[in-house]
């Protein structure tokens, strides 16, 4: 079946930037695949672009400013977006995407995503200085975590003669995420379990056994399965993470919570422990606080082994999920390590890193990882947590829907019945 846009409505918003002038073959790519396209041009936008020129692509009336009476009696700032199936702004400039990370309203672009329910892609346009920016890395990580998908940018020369990250990417990749956005899901119908963070093992009720794990791998994980369609249950230890959008979140705080919630979550097609599950806890969690004065010499604390939730969801039983994938930190001789957990473990794939003084990959944002198998590693270089989860869920998409991988055929049992 050919993909088109047939009966779809987008919103483009076209926010300043030389860029702009790629928005005109993006609204005609939209147009002639059959969607309807509305366009709100921001005054920066305006000085690139005529409005002229994007009504006569569009074949609409384009809306420019928050207070007219014109624009507001005909197509208020609320209707924009809820007549909207999907919100795309391209070019967004850094200050667009720094108004939309901060939730300001001063212009009827920044106030029509402020009040807008839909999903929302972004184009981001700017000069490499700028998109480097801690202050702009900050405002693309804040939206990533709203579940607000990035297009781009590109590397290469820029209109101000710099070359980097920040060129738009091309109008027919902008078309080709937003025909993703509408069909590709290749997960749909599949479904997912993701443990992350930490454990939280309790010595008393103010004191505990935990560790550095931030969960943001995790999270990132869960969200790239839930944009490729996949009904996602995350079994989360105590993180500072917000639930991510979409997404079942199931909060627990030690290793016997987190494996009854796995265990209820199943069955599941996917499951991915990416959690740093603390390997003991204390025998016996007192009720009441260890006083340190009733203690003159410090307490001793007798440990229990937790249970292996990874190796008890692959384990071979008829609830096994078809796909069970471990990540393997390591200090030292990463390969074979992560190898002898996975064949310990009964795992399809090892996902290791190596923790280094140079590459503490606890808390920070990005990821050096190899993907073990019994018989094989591939290095994936240095890039975000997202980037590598994106990576990561192209991989289990591929695996999935190649027919020699489905045993018993379960998959499609799963799909027939989700598609009904
Ligand atoms: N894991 C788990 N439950 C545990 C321990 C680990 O589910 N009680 C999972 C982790 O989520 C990860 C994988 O097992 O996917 C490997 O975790 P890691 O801590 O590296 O392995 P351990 O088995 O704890 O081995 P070691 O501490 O000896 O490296």
């Amino acid at each position: 079946m050919k993909q088109s846009l047939e009966n779809k409505s987008i919103l483009l918003i076209i926010s300043g930037g030389i860029a702009a002038y790629k928005s005109l073959e993006l609204i005609r790519l939209i147009k002639k695949s059959g969607a309807n396209v509305r366009c709100i041009l921001t005054k920066g936008g305006a000085q690139f672009i005529t409005p002229l020129s994007v009504a006569s692509l569009s074949e609409e009336q384009v809306y420019t400013d928050l207070f007219s009476l014109k624009d507001e009696t005909e197509m208020g700032h609320i209707r924009l977006s809820r007549e909207a199936d999907v919100i795309i702004a391209a070019p967004a400039s850094a200050n667009t995407i720094a108004k939309i990370a901060h939730g300001r309203a001063d212009n009827l672009a920044s106030t029509t995503l402020l009040a807008s329910d839909k999903p929302i892609l972004i184009a981001p346009a700017m000069n490499p200085e700028m998109w480097d920016n801690e202050a702009t890395q900050g405002n693309i990580q804040m939206l990533e975590q709203r579940g607000i998908t990035m297009i781009g940018p590109a590397k290469g020369d820029t209109a101000c003669g710099e070359t980097g990250m920040g060129r738009m990417s091309e109008p027919e990749e902008i078309f080709g995420a937003l025909l993703s956005f509408f069909y590709e899901r290749p997960l749909k119908g599949y479904k997912a379990l993701v443990t992350a963070g930490p454990t939280y093992e309790p010595i008393d009720p103010v004191r505990f056994i935990g560790n550095r794990s931030s969960g943001k791998q995790g999270y990132a994980i869960a969200s790239a399965l839930f944009e490729a369609g996949a009904d996602v249950t995350l079994v989360s230890g105590p993180a500072a993470l917000p639930d991510p959008v979409g997404i079942n979140t199931i909060r627990v705080e030690t290793a016997d919570e987190m494996l009854n919630a796995c265990q209820s979550a199943l069955p599941a097609d996917i499951a991915i422990c990416t959690a740093a599950v603390s390997d003991w806890a204390p025998k016996d969690n007192k009720t009441s606080k260890i006083k340190k004065r009733r203690n003159h010499t410090p307490p001793a604390i007798s440990l229990k082994e937790n249970p292996d939730i990874l190796a008890r969801l692959a384990k071979d039983s008829p609830n096994r999920p078809d796909l069970v994938i471990g990540f393997a930190a390591e200090t030292e001789d990463i390969l074979d390590n992560a190898r002898e957990k996975l064949a310990r473990k009964n795992c399809d794939l090892m996902v290791a890193n190596e923790i280094t003084e140079a590459e503490n990959v606890f808390g920070a944002d990005q990821n050096h990882v190899h993907l073990v198998t019994l018989d094989d590693s591939e290095e994936w270089p240095r890039a975000s947590k997202k980037t590598i989860a994106r990576k990561l869920v192209v991989r289990i998409a591929k695996h999935i829907n190649n027919p020699k991988n489905n045993k018993e055929n379960t998959l499609n049992v799963r799909r027939i019945e989700a598609a009904e």
